[in-house]
């Protein structure tokens, strides 16, 4: 039997397959997004789009690390949570390969799989986490084997918060990444800008956090005529400033001193850079795994079913996917 760990991402627009060698060490995965041209996702189409690409993306990630299949010793799933008809696609890869391989099949949990790929490429000890994704925006720490949810959004999550804004103004999906480069462009015109005219909500509640009234109010600042990069600045500026004053919070009170970010959006220079304030200025620390560790990939999936498999598999008959899993569902059994 091979050593390999094969992890399998399937939770939104992305198919990834990602691979882990027999010594938990992680490899780039092959992954493939949908971009619809217009509108949002929707997850029959996406479900379709992963079934289409999967044999030819599965090769190129052989081809890439110059391994074949029978060197794969187990696969790695997301079970969720996510979009069900995508999660069930990437479950029925996994049953099937793992099955075909005869080899052990994991279930894992996305979200504590971007988290652990994070603490292995940064060197993280005990960190509190700003998970700031497409669907997911938490602060997280771990405390007694569970990796527990100190503050979340209470409505959508901060990528498709920016994702909704940017494709209102006709910026095709993923917006983020754009609104970005507009954020800055805007920075380098306006070297000492103000928030005179571009005021917009906080949208802090306690140790949670809002998005919608950000969204609407960002919409009704370029509906009123503000021009989209000072908009994009401002919007940036808040919904940041937002997480960052949760995760600030949350380190005071857990008492620890290390910030790592996880997700799509930790791609962010201003997020990584206002994250780096905060924490030096508690004469703490904040890392960030490279960005393509940041956006969903199988290789994070492997390396957390690469971690589990050391006291668990996941049987077929509870292979079943979990939309709504939840981050604290899963206990830490690894080390
Ligand atoms: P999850 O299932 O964990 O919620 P997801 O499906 O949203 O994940 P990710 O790849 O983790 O997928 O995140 C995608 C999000 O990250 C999109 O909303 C995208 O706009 C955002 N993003 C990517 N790069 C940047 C960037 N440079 N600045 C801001 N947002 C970004
Ligand atoms: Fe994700």
């Amino acid at each position: 039997m091979g050593t390999w760990t094969l992890g399998i991402e399937t939770t939104a627009h992305t198919l990834s397959f990602g691979l882990v060698d027999g010594e938990g060490i992680p490899y780039p995965a092959a992954s493939d997004t949908l971009r619809p041209d217009k509108g949002g996702i929707h997850p029959r189409e996406a479900a379709d789009h992963h079934k289409d690409v999967a044999s030819m993306l599965f090769t190129k990630a052989m081809e890439m690390h110059s391994i074949s299949p029978s060197d794969i010793g187990a696969v790695a799933y997301s079970q969720g949570p996510g979009l069900g008809p995508c999660l069930r696609v990437g479950a029925a890869i996994a049953r099937g390969l793992a099955t075909k391989m005869d080899v052990p099949l994991i279930g894992v949990n996305h979200c504590v799989a971007h988290i652990e790929i994070g603490r292995q490429q940064c060197g993280c000890d005990d960190p509190v986490l700003l998970y700031v994704s497409g669907g997911n925006t938490q602060v997280i720490a771990r405390l007694n084997g569970r990796y527990r949810v100190l503050g979340e959004t209470l409505d959508i999550g901060i990528g498709n918060m920016l994702d909704k804004f940017a494709r209102n103004q006709g910026i095709p999906f993923p917006g983020g990444p754009k609104i970005e480069q507009l954020a800055a462009e805007y920075l380098s015109e306006n070297p000492t800008p103000t928030m005179e005219g571009l005021q917009l909500p906080y949208a802090v509640r306690g140790m949670d956090l809002a998005f919608s009234g950000l969204l609407t109010a960002a919409q009704r600042l370029i509906d009123n005529g503000a021009p989209l990069n000072a908009v994009c600045w401002s919007l940036q500026e808040h919904a940041f400033a937002s997480c960052v004053e949760v995760a600030e919070r949350a380190m005071a009170h857990t008492g620890k001193s290390e910030l790592l970010l996880g997700g799509g959006v930790a791609c962010n220079n201003r997020m990584r850079e206002m994250c780096n304030l905060m924490a030096s200025d508690r004469e703490g620390t904040s890392h960030a795994p490279p960005r393509m560790y940041c956006i969903d990939n199988g290789t994070m999936i492997g390396l957390l079913g690469w971690l589990e498999l050391q006291k668990r598999t996941t049987a077929l008959d509870e292979s079943a996917i979990d939309q709504y899993l939840r981050t604290d569902q899963t206990p830490i059994v690894w080390s």
